[in-house]
Parts: C-alpha cells; sequence; structure tokens
C-alpha cells in the first residue's frame, strides 16, 4: 500500500499558539485528509519544540520549571486541537511529538552519532569542536551575522533581532560544529536535480540564492552552562545540543528512527520521507540545514519542503504581541465554525504568498461563498427534493417521449454537459490541490457552485411542478443538483470535513460517501429512491454587526439571536469538527429558519410564546450543599426582583455577576430547585462538550425589563 507522511513545525512551546500556528496545522490537516481519501496510508505528524533558551525563558517568567511550561502549553494545544477537529479523535493527526519524550532523546543521540562519525563530501569530519563568538537570538534560537541584526543606537548595546526586534545574547563559547560549507555544491545538485524539492518555486529560488552566497559553519551545541534544558551530546554531556539540530530531527525519532518500540508502533521505514510544511520564515532550517544533516547521517532526504507564507493583518502588518493584532484561537473558535476558519484561510490564503487576516473579511466570506453559497445550494436543492419529490433523490433520465417538452423549458435535456463540465472541474480542482493552489482549487468548486445554482434559477423548478407533464424534466434538474452536491462533497471534504459529512448525510448517503476517492467519481451514482435525511441549514449566517462587537468587546456570544433571519443552525449530526459555537445552545425549534418545507419550522407566535425580558443581577450566592448553583435576585423591571437559580457557579463568580444585565424568560413556570423557588431562567449559551455556560448580556444600555422580540 502506498504511504504519505505528512509533517507540521513542531511549536516552541514557550507560548500559546495564534492564527499563524493554526494555519500550518490546517493545511496539514487538509493534505492529509485527501490523501486519505485516495486511499492512501497517511500519517500526520504535530508536536512541539520544547527545549532551548527560550523556553526556560519563558518558564521563568511564568514561574514555572521549563517541564511545566511545556506541560501547559501542551495542554492549550491538545485542547485547541481538539476543539479546531484536528487532533486524531476527529480524523486529524496520528501523533502529537513533545521533544521531551525519552524516545526523542534516544533518537536524537543516535543521529549525533552518526554524523559525528560522517565524513562531508570533501572529505572532513562533519562534526568538530572549536569556539564560537557572535551573536543570537533566542526567540528565533539562530545564530545572526550582520545583515540580520539591526545595529545598536547607542554605543556598546546589543544589536536586535530583525524578526522580533528584540536584543540579541552575545555569545562567545566552545561548541561543536557542524561543516555545512563542505556541503553548498551536495545541497546545489540536490535542488538542480529536483525541483519540486522546495516549493513553490519562488521559494525555491530563494533556498539556491542563499546557499549560492556561500554557507558557513553551524554551531551545534551550547555550554551545559548557558543552556542545560535540552539534550545532551553523547558522550560530552557538558553540551547541550542546538535546539535546531535537535528539533529537525523530531521528523524522524517520532517515526522510530533510533527506538524500536517507536519503529513497532509507526515506522520509519514504511513512512519516512515526509513532505515538511513549514512557514517561509523557517525555509532555510529545513532546506539547507536539515537535508546536509541527513546527508551527513545517511539518511534518505525528505520528498518535500512547502513552505507558506505568512498571516498579516488586515493593514499588512506583521502579528505581534506589541501591536496587539495577534489573531487568537480562543476567539476564533468562540465567534466562528471550525470549517468557515478552515475555508477562509485555505480560500483566502494565496499559497505561499503571505495572506491579510481580518474578522470582518470571514465573515463577508462565510456569509457569501459558504452561508450563501454552498450552503444556500445544499438547502435549496434538498427543500426541493423534500416537497416535489417526496423527500427522496428523483430519477436523472427524461424518457424519449419527454425529450420535446423538456426541450421547451430550455432545460438541457443532455445531462452529459453537467456531468462533463462537474468531471472538468474535478480535474482542475485536483490538479490545483496537488500543487497546493488551494485557493485556486477552491475557486474551481465554487464555479460548480454557481453554474448548478445558475441551472435551477433558469430551470424553474417551482413553475415545473405545477405542470404535471414536466414532472421528468423537474425530477432531472433537481438529480443533477443533488448529484452536483455529492460531488461536491467529496471534493470539499478536506477542506470542510465537517459541512461537507452534514450535506453528504443529508443527501441520505453514509458517512464513508465523502472520504471516497475524487479521482474516482462516476457521475450518475447517486441512486434514484434513496430518501434523503432531515434538512438543517449547514452554515449560519454571521451576523457582522453583532459579532465584532463581541469580538471587540471581548465578550461571548449570545445564543438567542433577535432576527429570525440568524436563527440557523449547523446540523447537529456533525462528525468531524464542532458546531458553530454561537448556535450549538440553539434549541431546536430556533434550529430551521431559513430553508423552506422543513417540518420543524415554528410560528413567529410560538417564538412570542417565550417572554424574554432584560434583567439586572442584583444579588448572586453560592447554594449551600449545591456545587453547580448560584442564587441570584435579579431586577426584569416589576416591582419585586425575581428570584432565579441558575447552574453556572462552577464557572461564575457571584460577585463578578453583580450588576450584569441578563436574559430572563420571564414566563418560566416557576419551580423548586433544592428548597428555594426559581421564578424564571437565565438564557447561556453552551459551550464545548462540557456544556460551559455562559450568559446572554448586551452590547448597548438596554432597561430592566424591555422585552427581547
Ligand atoms: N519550533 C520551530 C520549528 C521547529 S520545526 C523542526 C518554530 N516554531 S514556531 O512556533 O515559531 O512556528 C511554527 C510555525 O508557525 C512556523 O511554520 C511558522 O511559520 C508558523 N507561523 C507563526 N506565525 C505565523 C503567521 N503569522 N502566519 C503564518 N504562519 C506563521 O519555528
Amino acid at each position: 500500500m502506498k504511504t504519505f507522511y505528512v509533517t507540521t513545525p513542531i511549536y516552541y512551546a514557550n507560548s500559546l499558539p495564534h492564527l499563524g500556528h493554526l494555519y500550518t496545522m490546517i493545511v496539514a490537516d487538509t493534505i492529509a485528509r485527501s490523501k486519505r481519501q485516495q486511499g492512501i496510508d497517511t500519517l500526520f505528524l504535530t508536536g512541539t519544540d520544547e527545549h532551548g533558551i527560550n523556553i526556560e525563558r519563558a518558564a521563568q517568567k511564568a514561574g514555572r520549571t521549563p517541564k511545566e511550561q511545556a506541560d501547559y502549553v501542551v495542554n492549550y494545544y491538545k485542547k485547541m486541537t481538539a476543539e479546531f477537529g484536528l487532533d486524531g479523535e476527529h480524523g486529524g493527526y496520528d501523533i502529537f511529538m513533545r521533544t521531551t519524550e525519552p524516545f526523542h532523546y534516544e533518537g536524537v543521540s543516535e543521529f549525533w552519532r552518526r554524523v559525528a562519525k560522517a565524513k562531508t563530501p570533501k572529505g572532513n569530519s562533519a562534526i568538530y569542536k572549536g569556539h564560537y563568538e557572535g551573536w543570537f537570538c533566542a526567540a528565533c534560537a539562530a545564530y545572526k551575522t550582520e545583515d540580520e541584526y539591526r545595529k545598536p543606537k547607542t554605543e556598546g548595546a546589543a544589536p536586535t533581532c530583525l524578526i522580533h526586534d528584540t536584543a540579541l545574547d552575545r555569545i562567545s563559547e566552545d561548541s561543536y560544529f557542524f561543516r555545512l560549507s563542505d556541503y553548498d555544491q551536495a545541497l546545489l545538485s540536490l535542488y538542480e536535480n529536483r525541483p519540486d524539492f522546495v516549493r513553490p518555486e519562488s521559494r525555491n529560488n530563494e533556498v539556491i540564492s542563499f546557499v549560492r552566497g556561500g554557507l558557513q559553519d553551524l554551531s551545534v551545541s551550547r555550554p551545559r552552562t548557558s543552556v542545560s534544558w535540552g539534550v545532551p551530546v553523547p558522550d560530552d554531556p557538558d553540551h547541550t545540543m542546538y535546539v535546531w539540530f535537535e528539533a529537525l530531527t523530531n521528523y524522524i525519532t517520532a517515526i522510530g528512527f533510533g527506538n524500536e518500540e517507536r519503529e513497532r508502533a509507526f515506522g520509519f521505514e514504511k513512512y519516512w520521507p515526509a513532505l515538511h510544511l513549514v512557514g517561509k520564515d523557517i525555509l532555510r532550517f529545513h532546506a539547507v540545514y536539515w537535508p546536509a544533516f541527513l546527508l551527513a547521517a545517511g539518511v534518505e532526504l525528505p520528498r518535500a519542503i512547502v513552505a507558506h507564507g505568512m498571516w498579516v493583518d488586515p493593514s499588512g502588518r506583521k502579528m505581534s504581541k506589541t501591536i496587539g493584532n495577534i489573531v487568537e484561537l480562543d476567539v476564533l473558535s468562540r465567534h466562528f465554525p471550525v470549517d468557515a476558519i478552515r475555508y477562509f484561510s485555505l480560500r483566502e490564503m494565496v499559497f505561499g504568498q503571505d495572506g491579510r487576516f481580518g474578522y470582518e473579511a470571514l465573515i463577508d466570506r462565510a456569509n457569501s461563498d459558504l452561508a450563501s453559497g454552498l450552503g444556500n445550494l445544499s438547502s435549496r436543492t434538498l427543500t426541493m427534493i423534500s416537497r416535489y419529490c417526496e423527500g427522496r433523490i428523483p430519477s436523472g433520465h427524461i424518457p424519449e417521449e419527454k425529450l420535446l417538452l423538456a426541450k421547451r423549458t430550455g432545460v438541457d435535456t443532455d445531462e452529459t454537459t453537467i456531468a462533463g463540465f462537474i468531471e472538468h472541474a474535478r480535474d482542475q480542482f485536483l490538479q490545483h490541490f496537488e500543487s497546493f493552489a488551494f485557493s485556486r482549487a477552491l475557486e474551481v468548486a465554487w464555479s460548480v457552485v454557481a453554474r448548478v445554482d445558475k441551472m435551477i434559477t433558469d430551470a424553474k423548478p417551482w413553475d415545473l411542478a405545477k405542470d404535471e407533464n414536466q414532472k421528468q424534466t423537474l425530477n432531472a434538474v433537481l438529480y443533477r443538483a443533488a448529484e452536483s452536491l455529492r460531488w461536491l462533497c467529496v471534493l470539499l471534504y478536506p477542506v470542510m470535513p465537517g459541512a461537507s459529512r452534514d450535506i453528504s448525510s443529508q443527501l441520505g448517503l453514509s458517512d464513508s460517501s465523502v472520504t471516497t476517492d475524487p479521482a474516482q467519481l462516476k457521475w450518475g451514482a447517486l441512486k434514484e429512491g434513496q430518501p434523503i435525511d432531515e434538512i438543517k441549514p449547514i452554515f449560519p449566517r454571521i451576523d457582522k454587526a453583532k459579532t465584532m462587537a463581541e469580538i471587540n468587546q471581548g465578550t461571548e456570544p449570545t445564543a438567542i439571536h433577535a432576527t429570525e433571519a440568524d436563527a440557523v443552525t449547523r446540523a447537529a449530526t456533525q462528525a468531524d469538527t464542532k458546531p458553530a459555537p454561537p448556535m450549538k445552545h440553539a434549541l431546536e425549534a430556533d434550529a430551521v429558519a431559513g430553508a423552506e418545507g422543513i417540518t420543524s419550522f415554528i410560528e413567529i407566535g410560538d417564538f412570542a410564546k417565550v417572554d424574554l425580558r432584560v434583567g439586572e443581577v442584583l444579588s448572586a450566592e453560592r447554594v449551600p450543599k449545591a456545587d453547580k448553583l448560584l442564587l441570584m435576585k435579579i431586577d426584569i423591571g416589576e416591582e419585586q426582583p425575581r428570584q432565579v437559580l441558575a447552574g453556572i457557579a462552577q464557572y461564575y463568580e457571584p460577585e463578578k455577576l453583580v450588576g450584569r444585565k441578563v436574559v430572563v424568560v420571564a414566563n418560566l413556570k416557576p419551580r423548586k430547585l433544592r428548597g428555594f423557588e426559581s421564578q424564571g431562567m437565565v438564557v447561556a449559551a453552551s459551550i464545548g462538550e462540557e456544556g460551559r455556560p455562559v450568559i446572554a448580556t448586551f452590547a448597548e444600555d438596554v432597561p430592566n425589563g424591555a422585552r427581547l422580540k
């Protein structure tokens, strides 16, 4: 069986991840899913880079040991990758690598020994001991030459890193060196013989000119007295390996290099070489240093180094803590569905170039391409099948005797026209995908959405439905739309696994239908007569003003939506990624507006039965012997405040609630809880698996007692 191995860089465990880190994982996850779809045995590796001075310093600052610091960051990664559907449980990565694991120490020591024994192409020892004198950036974990730093304004001060703007460390110490300078010719012939080794091409040229400019030997250790948090140099424990030497090696130690148990569990022999996905900022380490180390150790070179660009803010500025423009994962996950984030990242960034990230742009794309585009196509097609075809996939065949009639309506009687269009689009899509041009691939997929939309609009099924003689024409149009949707689900699965599964299951197809090889798709495989499933809107329309206000004020999204148009939800059956956060708590009843013909619509009068009032918390206290309950007095504009009990004590400090505006269900039948009467209910969103409550509130000033309609 064919195998494929894709890796992300391992992330520094000094700080929590942001959009930039998430992006590399999304791309790797997308590639892995696409390979799996093709039936290739695929391994996807991610993880954390836990050693080095930078982590030591971050730990010190936070009052933790380096290991505690790493554990803290890893816990966050695990939580976030689960929330974003990127972990193993959701069909994402297979290995979360940690460089502090013993097997890594073993593997990397073996690797060092091999390099230390090796001769360079020019016949010298690949590793030698010397003295290093120069500047080092802890944040880059890299030595800096004169053209890589900014000279200090005052004499005697340290220069600053051009990337991080932080002061460099002066280093003057004994160290082991890797004789990189002997590898220039070997590397240049590698790039020449394998033009696909570094991708995209522009990056390849960058690497070639760097190597042509001449290579200096690389210091690959620090004295233990300077850096103790790392892997000791084999047979010389007074030195710690340079963190990049050790970190790069994770790609092979993770799957079994130098450790038999690991080899049995995963298989270096089986999966290596890998495709390394990296940001352009760390290209040199991967495309120059890493192949040179591997050449020295006599290990096969990677399959390819694929470099993406950086996310910058809407004004083109680099994301930085100082500017405060970092896109935090908590915010993203709180306000946006996973598939919208995945779609936006892959559609908006032209792979290899920098991309601008703005919440407004994300909302616009989600609303236009997803809610109004694919989501609408899916819901209108399914709704019409439900309405006009008794909820079963109709026949796509127009019998001979009806062809003339059909022609008169303007409907193309030749099914192969649309089939040919979509086949051609599929081929183009796959071609772009193979060359990492995700944005172009998605453009092609959306040309299919537009084409099918137009086919429906031109055919006017609602008119055809009025004429019994046009029944077969109507059926054919709807069959074509449904079959196109099935194709789209398969094509889009690697990008939007959750939504693809949802649409596919609404079409009545099994879970595995989206994971079939798109190259094997055959027009017409959708079975006539198959019942469709319950229809639920796939993509929520995001209320831009409201979401932007919530993001800017740092508040949680609210569960109750003021307008009917908002009241759509993602299918609760979503298997691969978490449901859209703002909609998660939606009651069954508010789950369905926006699509025709769904039986569980409610009338506006039903909604009006719920008396929702603005309230102000006057007091809040814990209920003795009830861990979860808070007892609140809430002013909802009546003579007496209401006494309301809420199961939120594990998440809210009572004191902090006082003075807060909340939404109260005022006409809920009173009931007793733990001996106290509860005269209403506070509305909250329910977040995550554990259903963390987040109380609904208002961005603007509202009087107590105001009614929500
Ligand atoms: N630990 C090293 C990698 C070692 S791999 C053997 C490292 N870690 S990192 O945490 O700083 O960065 C990891 C990845 O995140 C890199 O691919 C980097 O390009 C990516 N990104 C960090 N910020 C980014 C953006 N603003 N935009 C896109 N990707 C960015 O480097």
